[in-house]
Parts: C-alpha cells; sequence; structure tokens
C-alpha cells in the first residue's frame, strides 16, 4: 500500500511499505519524523499517528496498543483515527492511506 503522510511541520510525504515490517519503520526511516524510540516495544508512544483515511481495513487496537495511547493522552490529543504505528501492518490489500504524525509527550 502507498502512504501519504504529512509530517508534524506539515510536509508531504509518500511511504511505500510492504508486508511484515511496521509502519513505523517506514515511517521512521523515511524522514517522517517519527522517533520509534522503543523499537515496537508499546512503551514509548513516539510512533503516535492519525490515520485520517484508508484505516478501516485495519484490525482494531490491541490492548496493549490501548494501554500505551491511554498513557499518553494525558500531554497528547489522542484521537478515534489514533494508532500506534509500530502495531500497523500493510500489505497489498490494504487500502492506500493518508497519515498524520502524531504530537508525542
Ligand atoms: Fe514505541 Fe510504538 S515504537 S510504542
Amino acid at each position: 500500500a502507498s502512504i501519504s503522510v504529512t509530517t508534524r511541520d506539515g510536509a508531504k510525504l509518500q511511504i511505500k511499505a510492504s508486508p511484515a515490517i511496521p509502519l513505523m519503520e517506514f515511517l521512521r526511516d523515511g524522514s517522517a519524523g517519527v522517533e520509534g524510540i522503543c523499537g515496537g516495544e508499546l512503551s514509548c508512544g513516539t510512533c503516535h499517528i492519525y490515520i485520517d483515511a484508508g484505516g478501516e481495513s485495519l484490525p482494531p487496537r490491541s490492548e496493549g496498543e490501548q494501554a500505551m495511547l491511554d498513557a499518553i493522552a494525558d500531554f497528547v490529543e489522542v484521537r478515534p483515527t489514533s494508532r500506534l504505528s509500530c502495531q500497523v501492518f500493510v500489505d497489498e490489500s490494504t487500502p492506500d492511506m493518508q497519515v498524520t504524525v502524531g504530537p508525542v509527550a
């Protein structure tokens, strides 16, 4: 799937994600300003994104993802469309998505 990304400073970029690798890694390595400090261990919240379009096909948040989002919600705006990108996997069948890099605590 192709991912259209809006960074925190409003820049637009296009990320091509592939299966089995969390979206966080493409955002981190693709100059999107996502840090992913914990490497996907659900302990940092720095991979927070808003999925503005195309997120309907993703599985719902896991308990651990929800818990981390609840934790950062004291500091940043968590929306119904918020996800932790280290928990988001896309494959060929995933529709193209539009995401905005979220604020971090
Ligand atoms: Fe740390 Fe996602 S990379 S919670």
